[in-house]
Formats: structure tokens, C-alpha cells, sequence
């Protein structure tokens, strides 16, 4: 019998996990393994939405977002039975190991499925970043690309304006995109969900940079921390400034990856097929120090993953 490995991707789509599709098939193919596509995430996987993957059906895909396998949020797999539905389409299938590529709650899943007995891998994807036990998430350097030309845009016609730009960015409760794409963009200031901020030193600063002669400027806010809008009227009523407002929403998850996310992708999916073979199961495929290696969930899970202080106090320094 030869054995059925199968890859599912979950949550937040995000660029570069086609070429981790890619490379879990191919792989996985290469070591003489059959492999199965899971569609639309754990929703999918609950009603058995299998597709077998060849070489042929990755090909032409690494260059394009999204995922070929289509993505689900899905509450009813937290369920007791949505679980069982979907331990049960695994087992009829003969699927000896399942690679879910996702963020943290897609890991969330893939430890239940382990803690009853499949064999799971996870390869770190959301553009967030925001993962436990892995300094980098495929995804994340497409979008903070995709902020940074935005940015650069919205900078010109600030500019021209003399006004200050308030940009919203995602991330859900972390502030990785914000703090990271604000020092590539240079943004002059970064409201971020794990640190503090006083509106009042925000308006204090702005006026200080005006009168220095600091014309226009640019405040990233993370859709953790607070809402553009809000932190423009607040900007608006306490100052005389009128900030103009850029949410850039849904348009930080699309796109062709960058060569970076291509290359983790293409990386960490091979490292999970891998791994598998050489005997692991139950790992997050991690990047650090530079290095793709594999950690036990319960070694990933008791990580704390935090933005990095020292990089807010660069930014910071820069954006004076
Ligand atoms: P991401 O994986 O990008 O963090 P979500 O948090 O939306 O995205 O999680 C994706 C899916 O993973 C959820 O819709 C749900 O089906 C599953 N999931 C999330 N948390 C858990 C959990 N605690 N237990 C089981 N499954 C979970
Ligand atoms: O996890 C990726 C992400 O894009 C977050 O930055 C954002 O908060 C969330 O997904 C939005 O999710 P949805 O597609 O369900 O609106």
C-alpha cells in the first residue's frame, strides 16, 4: 500500500502558500508518497473534500495569492462532533499524515487532530506573523510589501498636502505588521496593540514635528490597537490637523508573494513532508536564527511570541 499524506490550508489565506501546496505535493510525490488535497480548510475536511494532487495539478501556481485549495474559517470543527466528522474523513481516506498550513488557530486544530491520533504537521502561515514558536509566517513579507508601496503612495500626496495620512493595517490583535512595515516606510508614528499609547503625546509630537517644520506625516495604526478613523476625529479635535484616512484592508492579503515568501514556502512545505518520512509527526515547521527546523507543538505552544521592543525603539529614534 502506498501511503496517503494529505494538506489542507486554513484561516487567513496568505501569499506563498501555494508554493508550499507545491512543495508538500511534489515532495511528497518525489518519496513515492500519494497526496491528497483537503479543500476550503477544516470545513472541507469535515465534509471529506478531497482532491488528489499530481505533479501536474501544483504546476503554475507559485506565482499567484490566495491558496489553489481554497481557505475556511470553521466553528463547527471546534465542535466534538465537526471533529469527529472530520477524524472520520481522514480515516476513511487511509490518510497517514495531514500538513495544515495556517496561523495560530489552524495549529490549534492540527494538536487536537494529534491528540487524537493523526499524525499532523503545521507549516507557519498567516501574514500576521503573529505564531508562537516561529519567528516568521509565510505571508508576512508579501504584506508588509504590499503596506510599504501603499504607504509610499499615500506619502506623495500627503506631501503635497501638508497633511498627516493615518493608514490602518491588519494583523488582528498584533502589531507585527504595523511596527515592521513602519520602520520600512519610515511612518513617524506606529500605534501598536502591545504598547500603550496617550493620544495627547500623539497630538503633542505632531505639532512639535510641524513646528520644526515637518510638513506632513505618516501614523500607522494597527487594526489592534485602534481604529483609523477614531484616532483621525481624535487627531482632528485636538490639534489642527485633519488627517485623511487609508484603511488598506483586504489588499495586505492578496498578490504575488514576494521571492522570500516563495522561498519559505517552497522550504518549510518540503521540511514537512520530510520530517515525516525521517520519523517526526506533531511539528511546527519553524523559522529561526536564519534556519528551517522543526519543534514539537508543545515546545511551540509554550513560546511567547511578542513584538520586537528593540525595533520600536529604532523606530522610534528614526521617526524623530
Ligand atoms: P488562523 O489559522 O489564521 O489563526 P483562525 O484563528 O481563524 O485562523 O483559525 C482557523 C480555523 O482553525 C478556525 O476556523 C477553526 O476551524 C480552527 N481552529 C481555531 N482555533 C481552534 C481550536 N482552539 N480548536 C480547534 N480548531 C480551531
Ligand atoms: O489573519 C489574517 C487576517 O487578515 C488578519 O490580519 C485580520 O484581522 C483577519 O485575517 C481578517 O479575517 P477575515 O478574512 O475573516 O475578515
Amino acid at each position: 500500500m502506498v501511503k496517503r499524506i494529505a494538506v489542507l490550508t486554513s484561516g487567513g489565506d496568505a501569499p506563498g502558500m501555494n508554493a508550499a501546496i507545491r512543495a508538500v505535493t511534489r515532495t511528497g510525490i518525489y518519496h513515492g508518497l500519494e497526496v491528497y488535497g483537503v479543500e476550503h480548510g477544516y470545513a472541507g475536511l469535515m465534509d471529506g473534500q478531497f482532491v488528489p494532487l499530481t505533479l501536474h495539478s501544483v504546476a503554475g501556481i507559485i506565482q499567484h495569492g490566495g491558496t489553489m485549495l481554497k481557505t475556511a474559517r470553521s466553528d463547527k470543527f471546534k465542535t466534538a462532533d465537526g471533529f469527529n466528522q472530520a477524524v472520520g474523513s481522514l480515516q476513511r481516506m487511509s490518510i497517514e499524515m495531514l500538513v495544515v498550513i495556517g496561523g495560530d488557530g489552524s495549529m490549534a486544530g492540527a494538536v487536537k487532530l494529534s491528540q487524537a491520533g493523526i499524525a499532523t504537521m503545521v507549516v507557519p502561515g498567516t501574514i500576521d506573523n503573529d505564531m508562537p514558536g516561529t519567528k516568521y509566517t509565510i505571508g508576512f513579507d508579501t504584506a508588509l510589501n504590499t503596506v510599504l508601496e501603499a504607504v509610499n503612495k499615500i506619502r506623495d500626496t500627503a506631501a503635497s498636502h501638508e497633511r498627516v495620512a493615518v493608514v490602518e493595517v491588519m494583523g488582528r490583535s498584533a502589531g507585527h505588521i504595523a511596527l515592521m512595515a513602519g520602520l520600512a516606510c519610515g511612518a513617524e508614528v506606529m500605534l501598536l496593540p502591545e504598547k500603550p499609547y496617550d493620544i495627547r503625546d500623539i497630538c503633542a509630537g505632531l505639532d512639535k514635528s510641524y513646528k520644526r517644520g515637518k510638513l506632513y506625516s505618516i501614523i500607522l495604526v494597527a487594526e489592534g490597537a485602534a481604529k483609523g478613523y477614531d484616532i483621525a476625529d481624535q487627531i482632528a479635535v485636538s490639534t489642527p490637523f485633519k488627517p485623511h484616512v487609508t484603511v488598506l484592508g483586504y489588499i495586505q492579503r492578496g498578490g504575488s508573494p514576494s521571492a522570500f515568501d516563495n522561498i519559505m514556502g517552497s522550504r518549510m512545505g518540503a521540511r514537512a513532508v520530510e520530517a515525516y518520512i525521517a520519523g517526526s509527526k506533531d511539528q511546527l515547521i519553524a523559522f529561526e536564527h536564519g534556519d528551517i527546523l522543526t519543534k514539537d507543538y508543545h515546545a511551540a505552544l509554550s513560546e511567547r511570541k511578542g513584538i520586537d521592543y528593540a525595533i520600536v525603539d529604532l523606530a522610534g529614534i528614526l521617526s524623530m
